[in-house]
């Protein structure tokens, strides 16, 4: 795809073959060289660990393009921390923080012409991915990895007529158990949500929030981001093993706390404190934060409403009018989640 064709203004969040991908290879106890790849196949043995067993995990970050001109990649370093911890969490060969860093960068700088410039609520998306190829059909884990990153520019990932979306909650179906891989970004937690996910779409909502698994008491996350809420000037997000650590949440619980002066708690989540709350969103990576506009418990026929005239509330403004401003370079990174690729 050549990038002058891009429509910047309309992107959606689909895939996009764009400029070359990164790979590496881990065998014999050791990860080789970096490589360029201009195509997006992989040639890998039909008895792979990945394509039998779900050895396989992935990550989302994103870079930007600023009024300067100059391209930031946002908080590199923590995706690859989470990395390791999913290699770690399904018995993969770990990803070191330094390789995993050095490969987005290439990744990023030999897809310049894709970020998106400044001012189109737009991004470069970059994909890193690591998987097991070892041929075995009894399970046990692969002892020959591939890792590879590629970016494509995308817009918004929950994409609506309106500023807020609508979701929904069900106890008829888990993501991940209390002590099982929730925590990690590995592929087998996706494939557990399909069904949920597309039962949620026909209903019209844009995603499912799932329940903690053992209570199905408290909020958990949905599929692809976390939960948090606004009430009494503190942002709330849930407490839970078996909820993705999300960079984004992170990163707004510090803008809340450091620059907006809010309280924050992470604790657990009772469904009924819904209730309860001014506020509500949905974030991550590709969700940015998407602002709630209700969220339907189907099982109960209870409609938690958070915006009843379509509009974002005010505290969802200032979380993402300063997070896109450290993204974008409108204001200061006092926080050191900034690499620049110039
Ligand atoms: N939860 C899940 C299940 C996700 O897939 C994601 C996306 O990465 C998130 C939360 C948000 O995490 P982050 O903000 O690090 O992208
Ligand atoms: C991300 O936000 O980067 C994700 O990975 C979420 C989703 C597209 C799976």
């Amino acid at each position: 795809m050549e990038s002058k064709s891009m429509d910047w203004a309309n992107l959606t969040f689909g895939y996009k073959k764009a400029g070359p991908n990164v790979r590496c290879k881990y065998e014999n106890g050791k990860w080789g060289a970096l490589t360029f790849s201009d195509s997006d196949n992989v040639t890998i043995s039909i008895a792979a660990t990945c394509l039998h067993y779900g050895q396989e995990a992935f990550e989302g970050l994103k870079a930007f393009r600023g009024k300067d001109g100059r391209i930031r990649i946002f908080r590199m370093k923590d995706n690859a921390e989470r990395m390791m911890l999913s290699c770690r969490g399904i018995r993969m060969a770990e990803m070191p923080v330094e390789l995993f860093c050095e490969a987005v960068t290439k990744v990023v700088e030999a897809n310049k012409d894709f970020v998106p410039p400044y001012g189109y609520g737009a991004s470069l998306y970059i994909r890193p991915l690591i998987f097991g190829t070892t041929p075995r059909v009894g399970v046990s884990p692969a002892s020959e990895f591939e890792f590879i990153v590629f970016a494509m520019p995308v817009g918004l990932y929950f994409k609506g007529d309106k500023e807020t979306t609508p979701f929904m909650l069900t106890r008829k179906y888990d993501r991940a158990a209390p002590l099982g891989t929730g925590t990690y970004k590995v592929g087998g937690n996706y494939a557990a949500g399909m069904v949920a996910g597309a039962e949620a779409h026909d209903m019209g909502y844009s995603a499912v929030f799932y329940l903690d698994a053992r209570e199905k008491k408290y909020i958990d996350e949905c599929g692809a981001a976390n939960f948090f809420a606004i009430k009494n000037n503190t942002y709330i997000t849930p407490e839970s093993t078996s909820i993705l650590n999300s960079i984004t949440n992170r990163s707004l619980q510090t803008i809340a706390e450091k620059i907006l002066g809010m309280k924050v708690e992470k604790r657990k989540v009772p469904v009924e404190e819904l209730a309860t709350f001014e506020e509500a969103g949905a974030c991550g990576t590709a969700a940015i934060i998407s602002p709630v506009e209700r969220i339907d418990d189907v099982d109960k026929g209870v409609s938690y409403v958070f915006s009843k005239d379509g509009k974002a509330g005010p505290v969802y403004k200032k979380l993402l009018h300063h997070l896109q401003a450290i993204q974008n370079g409108d204001e200061e990174d006092h926080f050191g989640w900034i690499t620049y690729i110039d």
